[in-house]
């Protein structure tokens, strides 16, 4: 773990630029959905927040999470580059689900990209496994 002081908490409106570029760098964007658009969703929405970690004064992590009155969801997890590997994507995992416990939800489910092959270790590390379902969606916009 790094020995900076790690603080987690709601992102603030003042952080914007700052997660959307960590956003970016972590490789987590896609044009259909705005990342800007959706931090402003996230954290509008009762249900829902954007959780940041701050070491030093700079944004180092955040994770997206919502619960929507059956199941808790995690989205937007990313560590800056430098920071991997230093139990950091541990931590905000952590905090999404404390987050979740402290709103009864009883069940954390998050969607990986058929595409991110590399992030599979770190959720088996975390004790998650494959939920055999399939997905489906269908855009309401
Ligand atoms: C996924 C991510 C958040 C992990 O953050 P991190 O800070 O590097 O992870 P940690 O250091 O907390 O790792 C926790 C454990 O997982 C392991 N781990 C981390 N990444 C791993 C990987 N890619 N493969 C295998 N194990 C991994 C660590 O070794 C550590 O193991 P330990 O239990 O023995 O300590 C980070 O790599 C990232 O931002 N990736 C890009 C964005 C992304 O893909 N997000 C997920 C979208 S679904």
């Amino acid at each position: 773990m790094n020995s900076a002081p790690i603080a987690i908490a709601d992102v603030s409106p003042a952080q914007f630029p700052a997660v959307i570029a960590l956003w970016e760098e972590a490789g987590l964007t896609r044009p259909w959905n705005p990342p800007a658009a959706d931090l402003q969703r996230a954290l509008e929405t009762e249900t829902s927040t954007v959780l940041a970690a701050v070491a030093q004064g700079r944004l180092v992590g955040t994770v997206m999470v919502g619960h929507d009155g059956h199941r808790g969801w995690v989205y937007y997890l990313a560590v800056t580059g430098s920071e991997r590997g230093t139990g950091l994507g541990r931590l905000l995992m952590q905090a999404a689900e404390t987050w979740l416990v402290d709103r009864r939800a009883v069940k954390v489910q998050l969607m990986v990209r058929q595409t991110n092959t590399a992030v599979t270790g770190f959720y088996d590390r975390l004790g998650y496994t494959d939920a055999d379902v399939r997905v489906l969606a269908k855009r309401l916009d």
